[in-house]
């Protein structure tokens, strides 16, 4: 095994430093940052579907009851939930694709809202657990990053029974508008689907990442001046004297005649060393003179 020089362990552990600090100080920004960017979409994603349960609360509260009386022969979409909360989230995310609401059925009355396998897989989820409240994430589609927040839509109130349960029941210009089969059957109690509301992400973690990325950039220039301002200065003070003194002390150590130059540079305690040693040199020159002189 060869002995590590001086200059080595120190460049050594310097790099070993500066990469875990680059490393772990990109890593953790990252993570923080990221953190962050989910913490905001959840908050407006939370503050959008609390907009839509309201819709849907009102509708059911003040809208049915009230036109229900009028009895007429043509349906009003207005009196439905899931109409409402629909349509006004629609106008609400005006033109930006990323802001979704959407209330996926298995068993839809309306043929656009059937679900999609995502939301296929998210109500089988809320129906093999019935404690599961919500769930969210993150989704890919269409080269957008989204922020989703999905939660069960079960049939807690009689009056969705109503339209809900069989054709017979349900109010006659409703079956004319959307057929027999769709939309029926649900019973109280059910979970018939999931409301799924989406918020864009994509800007957020790019900017995440660009973020990262300027941290990363300006920490590895702050490390490479500082790794050759440290290499440098540890040269002149310490590696070099060093040298020197380490072949000035071999030689004296093996022959008197020879008095290469001795560092007078360096750091304060090499310059010790070196007065250490030239004295040293003059009371072995002194001590073999006494010694010859005697013989
Ligand atoms: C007045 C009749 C009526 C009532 C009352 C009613 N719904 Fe509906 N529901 C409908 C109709 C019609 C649609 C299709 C609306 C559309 O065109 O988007 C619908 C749609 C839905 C949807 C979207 C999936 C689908 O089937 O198209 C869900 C979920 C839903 N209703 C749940 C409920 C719940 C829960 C309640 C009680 C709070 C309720 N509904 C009360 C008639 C009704």
């Amino acid at each position: 095994m060869t002995v590590p020089t001086i200059r080595g362990v120190i460049r050594r552990n310097l790099l070993i430093v500066f990469l875990i600090a680059l490393f772990g100080g990109g890593g953790g920004f990252y993570l923080l940052l990221k953190n962050a960017a989910m913490n905001d979409a959840e908050d407006e994603a939370r503050l959008l579907l609390s907009s839509a349960m309201a819709i849907r609360g009102y509708t059911t509260q003040h809208i049915l009851p009230n036109l229900a009386k009028l009895n007429d022969a043509v349906f009003h979409e207005e009196t439905v939930p899931a109409f409402a909360a629909q349509t006004v989230f629609r106008s609400v995310s005006a033109g930006d694709s990323a802001y979704t609401y959407h209330e996926a059925a298995l068993n839809p009355t309306s043929v656009s809202d059937r679900a999609g396998p995502f939301e296929v897989d998210l109500i089988r989820q809320f129906r093999n657990d019935s404690k599961l409240k919500e769930l969210r994430g993150i989704l890919d589609q269409r080269g957008q990053r989204l922020f989703y927040l999905a939660r069960p839509i079960q049939i807690k109130d009689a009056k969705c029974i109503i339209c809900h349960d069989t054709p017979a029941r349900a109010p006659k210009a409703m079956v004319a508008k959307y057929g027999p089969n769709n939309g029926f059957g649900w019973r109280l109690g059910d979970i018939v689907g999931v409301q799924l509301l989406t918020v864009p992400v994509t800007q957020q973690f790019r900017s995440t990442l660009e973020l990262v990325a300027i941290l990363m950039g300006g920490l590895a220039l702050i490390f490479t001046i500082a790794y050759f301002a440290l290499t440098a200065a540890m040269e002149a003070t310490v590696a070099a004297p060093l040298d020197r003194l380490a072949g000035a002390a071999d030689q004296a150590s093996r022959s008197t005649s020879e008095r290469p130059e001795l560092p007078a540079a360096g750091a304060h305690e090499i310059r010790v060393l070196a007065d250490a040693i030239q004295r040293l040199r003059v009371s072995l020159a002194k001590a073999l003179a006494q010694l010859g002189g005697k013989s």
